[in-house]
């Protein structure tokens, strides 16, 4: 179906489900091409729907075999099937039951929505709309049922065999070599959260007690041979658990606590009750195969995935347009946990530099869409960083504006009150409002606009009256069907920086909200701060207050003054990336003067070799995050139009060869400083120093590219393990030439059967800022590591070429026909992996005019292309209009 045809799908027409399913019993015979399902569904009229309305079962691609109603046949008359929606057309006017049989057949499933096999073990995943691929059902989230499922296997294929909730009986099959196993699960839940596993897996286990005194049994299970690298995963799990207790007062609620990790997977992982079904890049770890990175990303998507448990579960969303219900709250509890674990200002850098890379371009561009979608043809196109980074976001902001006992009411409140229920947004805001007193009414206004907001901020020091006023602005730019903005609420965080640090801040101004807080919730505000002795600095938006813009015109040596001595470490590291920005900004125009630089590389030099010198041994976290530049796809975004990836490119490279090139000595004395570290522990820490001495080695390999050739091979050799090899080759393939092939090659043998490792391999040479590189990413496409059908190589190779903002934008345009030609292509089998794929063409409209025709020839082209899934027509389609 095009989505042309396809309906639109609105908020406002939202109506209650005219019936309820109280009970599912299911009972499931595994077989890889002829899998039985029998479905008994207890019905009920719904008291809030229509009476007397027929009942519309969806479907997706189903064999129907028998249908039963109060276990007698219903009549061919009685009621209509496609492989679509099962209707019953007069179904009786109290409860009954429904018996439906289906057959599936999970090995050819190759969109991994629903019942599939990944690497021979059964699984499935029904978010958003997958359970009416198993059977006919009931398939919206405020729909909630108790669940009973047997699952039947052969035991050789699948001796595990979990659901939902907990064990109730197993055994096996008398006079047959299969087995059967009996789940339940006590707390009714959505379709969506669905989820069974057959396979054979090794287990690794742990006991719980939860702090209500409820014994758990934690598990983690991995493919055979590999639960030497689940620990990590369950090490995570438990520090979690014991997180969500003291931090939100949240127990555990089930006797057993599941995560499976599998290779064939669409997203990240996904919460199902009790059995969290994982990507296995998010769940295995070991010094060899595992980078910092991964370890940090294990640890919060297990965590994010567990806190689903309340946040997502036991209060589901209505409808999908309350995705941000569960994500947004959900990111933002992962957020703050690993804040809490590991450095809280460090993290705070990394998610801002994530929201803006992914989010402001996002926001900035032709998919826009408020964190509360009020329209949507295709629900999985709305997994956005807009829904989930900047619905987190949003929560923040909430925080910061009632403060953190009113905020943590309020989430009491929320869990009490809307339990067990399929809630919405203005549920969860009257929480807040309640606890806190205040009006959330124009607060709500961040789930309805899209947009990131710009803040222009003007200060005047006035000597005589020792006073110094803050002007402050807002506005929010057009997006796609809203061309009218109005004002949101926004929390300015802020401190004026004298001499001696933070001046005392006094003010009448009733937008100051004490706390260092002003409250910008007009068009704009103007505050006077009183008894100033001295001109000031201002340090606006302290620790990242709102997901905004800010123009604030400061002098290079006022932000120099700021990164050297802002009490914020936020905003410390934002005033050196914003002294960056603006030299990039300007350099990168098309056909700017790149000598401007100069000046600005020799200032941040300075700044730095001090910075270094002094502070870096005593945060390395914090200071490799000083050292990164701002990404391209920033600069290319505050440019906004006319954009050329080549120039923004050399003006970057320019820019790091020039700050680096004075910096080599001090460099590489703290590289010898910081040591290899011993032996590898995953911990905070010992990540931070290994951070900052690949983020200089980086900076050699730009700026000495012999020294950096040198120090990449020794690191390569020495290390035993993958963050400093991978950072080797990282290093090198900024450096063109034989000695870069040489380690690619090295690389590929030394990790030959890590496919995970391979794809941090795939996704290296995929970014290279090179000519070659289309070419090199075609015979990739061949070798024995990469195939289409596996979602986590797509990704690494065509996601990370797609990535690399001057290749995929080559300026011949055979960037865009490559990735829109596997787009075509993986539409057929995978129609989330490729309309994903496709989200690659969200900046087009800010280029200059070659590459901006190209590019939107390289659309049309997807776009008419027959018979295209309705997850790639809505991307497409909403990206031309
Ligand atoms: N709900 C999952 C999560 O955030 C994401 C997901 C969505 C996974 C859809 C699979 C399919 O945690
Ligand atoms: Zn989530």
């Amino acid at each position: 179906m095009r989505t042309d045809d396809a309906p639109l799908i609105r908020l406002e027409d939202y109506r209650p489900s005219d019936w309820l399913i109280d009970t599912v019993d299911l009972d499931i015979s595994l077989h890889p091409h002829q899998t039985q399902v029998r479905a008994l569904l207890g019905l009920r009229p719904n008291p809030a729907g229509q009476p007397g309305a027929p009942l519309v079962l969806d479907g997706d691609d189903l064999t129907l075999g028998r249908v039963q109603l109060d276990g007698a046949a219903l009549d061919d008359a009685a009621y209509s099937a496609t492989s679509q929606a099962l209707t019953v057309h007069a179904p009786p006017q109290r409860g009954f039951t429904l018996t439906i049989e289906t057959t599936l057949d999970p090995a050819v499933n190759t969109k991994l929505m629903g019942l599939y096999r990944s690497s021979k073990v059964y699984c499935t995943q029904c978010e958003a709309d997958g359970f009416r691929r198993i059977t006919y059902f009931l398939d919206r989230p405020d729909v909630m049922s108790v669940y009973t499922v047997r699952l039947e296997a052969a035991k050789a294929e699948a001796p595990v065999l979990l659901s939902n909730g907990n064990l109730v009986a197993a055994g096996e099959v008398a006079g047959s070599d299969r087995h059967f196993a009996v789940w339940h699960d006590p707390h009714p839940k959505p379709a969506y959260l669905f989820a069974l596993v057959g396979g054979a897996l090794d287990k690794v286990r742990e006991d719980y007690v939860t702090a209500d005194g409820h014994k758990v049994e934690l598990a983690v299970y991995v493919e055979p041979g590999k639960a030497g690298r689940a620990g990590w995963a369950m090490d995570s799990l438990r520090r979690c658990m014991r997180w969500d207790e003291a931090v939100f007062g949240r127990n555990y609620d089930l006797d057993v606590f599941n995560v499976v990790a599998v290779s064939d997977f669409n997203m990240g992982a996904m919460e199902n009750k009790g059995l969290n079904i994982f990507n296995d890049k998010y769940v295995l770890a070991d010094p060899q195969t595992a980078t910092d990175g991964d370890y940090a990303s294990i640890e919060a998507i297990i965590a994010h995935e567990y806190f689903h448990n309340w946040t997502g579960n036991r209060i589901t969303c209505r409808d999908w347009f309350q995705l941000c219900l569960k994500e947004g709250l959900t990111v933002f509890r992962d957020q703050e946990f690993s804040s809490d674990e590991r450095s809280r200002s460090v993290k705070r850098i990394a998610d801002v530099r994530t929201l803006r890379t992914t989010q402001f371009s996002e926001d900035a561009g032709p998919l826009a869409h408020p964190v509360r979608p009020r329209a949507y043809k295709e629900i999985n196109n709305f997994y956005t960083p807009t829904v989930y980074e900047k619905g987190a976001e949003v929560i923040r902001m909430l925080k910061t504006l009632i403060g953190e006992d009113a905020f943590r009411a309020g989430m009491d409140l929320y869990f009490e009150r809307c339990d067990g229920t399929a809630a919405t947004i203005e549920e969860f805001l009257a929480c807040f409002a309640e606890s806190s007193g205040k009006d959330l009414g124009h607060f709500a206004r961040w789930y309805e606009q899209a947009g990131t907001p710009t803040i222009v901020a003007t200060g005047r020091y006035d000597a005589a009256a020792r006073s110094y006023t803050l002007d402050l602005a807002q506005t929010t730019p057009p997006t796609p069907g809203q061309p009218e903005k109005q004002p949101v609420v926004l929390p300015v965080s802020l401190g004026l920086v004298g001499k001696a640090g933070d001046i005392p801040l006094k003010t009448g101004s009733n937008a100051y909200a004490g706390d260092g807080l002003i409250v910008l919730d007009q068009p704009s505000v103007s505050v006077t701060f009183t008894d100033v002795m001295e001109p000031p600095i201002p340090s606006l938006l302290r620790g990242f207050s709102a997901p905004v813009r800010l123009e604030l015109d400061l002098a290079d040596a006022d932000l120099l003054r700021l990164f050297s001595a802002d009490s914020d470490s936020f905003n410390r590291w934002q005033a050196l990336q914003s002294v960056a920005t603006r030299a990039l900004v300007s350099a990168g125009r098309k056909g700017a003067d790149q000598r401007a630089l100069s000046a600005t590389a020799g200032a941040l030099a300075g700044a730095l070799d001090d910075f270094l010198r002094e502070q870096a041994l005593a945060d390395p976290a914090f200071a490799a995050q000083v050292l990164r530049l701002p990404a391209l796809a920033d600069i290319a975004r505050e440019i906004g139009g006319d954009v050329d990836p080549s120039a923004i490119h050399a003006a970057h490279r320019s820019l790091a060869a020039t700050i680096g090139t004075p910096l080599v000595p001090v460099l590489l004395e703290l590289r010898e400083a910081l040591g290899t570290g011993g032996h590898y522990k995953p911990d905070a820490t010992s990540a931070g120093r290994r951070a900052l001495r690949n983020e200089m080695l980086g900076l050699i390999a730009i700026a000495d590219p012999a020294r950096g050739t040198q120090l990449a091979e020794s690191q390569f050799a020495e290390s035993d393990n993958l963050t400093d090899r991978l950072a080797a080759l990282a290093a090198m393939t900024l450096i063109p030439g034989a000695a870069r092939e040489q380690l690619i090659e090295r690389f590929a043998k030394t990790y030959a059967d890590e496919p995970l490792v391979l794809d941090k391999w795939l996704m290296a040479q995929a970014l290279i800022a090179e000519a070659g590189t289309l070419e090199r990413v075609k015979s990739l496409m061949q070798h024995p590591a990469f195939s289409l059908g596996n979602p986590n190589r797509v990704r690494s190779l065509i996601g990370g070429f797609a990535a690399n903002l001057t290749q995929f934008n080559r300026p011949d345009g055979a960037g865009y026909g490559f990735v829109a030609d596997i787009v075509i292509a993986l539409d057929r089998s995978n129609p989330q992996v490729a309309s994903r794929l496709l989200g690659s063409f969200k900046s087009w409209r800010m280029l200059e005019p070659g590459r901006k025709a190209l590019a939107e020839q390289a659309l049309a082209m997807v776009a008419r292309t027959p018979n295209l899934s309705r997850d790639v027509s809505d991307i497409a389609e909403r990206a031309l209009a």
